[in-house]
Order: structure tokens, then C-alpha cells, then sequence
């Protein structure tokens, strides 16, 4: 038994889920690859739109902020300070809406990365977690 839960990755442990990510290249490329969905399918337009007119910013701060959420470094806090993830997202109106938007582009993204399966699952359930943070800082609820 203690063999076959070895053989199974474990993501969430220490910096292995960064690592698998393929550290700060393949999470920039991960970001590059979500964006370019979100600004090309009319069906992000309203989530795209809102984001500023930089949004070379926008890619870099996601990245940056994805290396330290998968338990590798935090360059986001080093280059940008720290932040509230739902408290940067409370001036938008995020209802569910918004929030499976932003998370289905995601999950094309990702399925386009050349990642094991069981780690773009992994990681679109973790990031309903905070997906669904702001939704309920937006709402209010
Ligand atoms: C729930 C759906 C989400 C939507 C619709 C959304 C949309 C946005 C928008 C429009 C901005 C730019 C805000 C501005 O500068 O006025 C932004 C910034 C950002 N978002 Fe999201 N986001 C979502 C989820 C997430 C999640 C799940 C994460 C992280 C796990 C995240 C991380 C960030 C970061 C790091 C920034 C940059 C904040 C800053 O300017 O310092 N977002 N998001």
C-alpha cells in the first residue's frame, strides 16, 4: 500500500508542484499561453477588458505571483510587495460568471502545457480556491 501511494506524485508538498510546473520558465509560458486565449476568444472578452491597458504587467504579476502560490520562490512579493489576492480583485464584479471564465481559460491553458494530467487537475482545483475567495470579496458574500 505504502508502495503504491509512493508511486503516486504528490503536488503540494514543499516546491514540488513549482517544480513540476517547470519552475518560473514554464509558469511564465503557462501565463503567456492564458492570456493569449483570454485575448483572442470573444467569450473573455468582459474579463479581458478588464484588466489595464499593460497587460505585459498583468502577465508578469500573475507569473510572479504563481511561483510562490505553487510553494516555490516569491519573486511577486520581492519585485511588487505583498498583496490580498481577493482584495485586488474586490473593485471588479466577479460572479460566478467571471469566476468560471477566468477559470475555464485556465484549464485551456494548462491542458496546453505539456503537464501530466493528474497535475492540471491538481491545479484547477486549487485555484477554484482563491477563484472562488474573490468571487465571495466581490459579492460580498
Ligand atoms: C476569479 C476570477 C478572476 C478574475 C475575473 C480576475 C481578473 C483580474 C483582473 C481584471 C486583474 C487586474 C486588476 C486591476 O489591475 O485593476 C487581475 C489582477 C491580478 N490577478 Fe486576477 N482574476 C481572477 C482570479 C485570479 C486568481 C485565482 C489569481 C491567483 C491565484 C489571480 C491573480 C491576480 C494577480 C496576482 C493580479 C495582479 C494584482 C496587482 O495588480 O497587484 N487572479 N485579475
Amino acid at each position: 500500500m505504502r508502495q503504491m501511494m509512493t508511486q503516486q506524485k504528490v503536488y503540494g508538498e514543499r516546491d514540488s508542484t513549482y517544480q513540476a510546473a517547470g519552475g518560473q520558465t514554464g509558469i511564465r509560458k503557462l501565463v503567456d499561453c492564458f492570456f493569449d486565449i483570454m485575448g483572442s476568444d470573444p467569450s473573455y472578452q468582459t474579463i479581458y477588458d478588464w484588466h489595464p491597458a499593460d497587460r505585459e504587467e498583468s502577465r508578469d504579476k500573475l507569473a510572479l505571483f504563481l511561483c510562490g502560490w505553487m510553494g516555490g520562490p516569491r519573486p511577486f512579493v520581492e519585485k511588487y510587495g505583498s498583496i490580498s489576492i481577493p482584495a485586488v480583485h474586490q473593485h471588479l464584479q466577479v460572479t460566478e460568471l467571471e469566476r468560471d471564465l477566468w477559470l475555464e481559460c485556465m484549464g485551456r491553458a494548462l491542458h496546453q502545457q505539456d503537464y501530466p494530467l493528474a497535475l492540471t487537475e491538481y491545479l484547477l482545483r486549487q485555484l477554484f480556491i482563491p477563484a472562488e475567495r474573490i468571487r465571495q470579496a466581490c459579492m460580498g458574500s
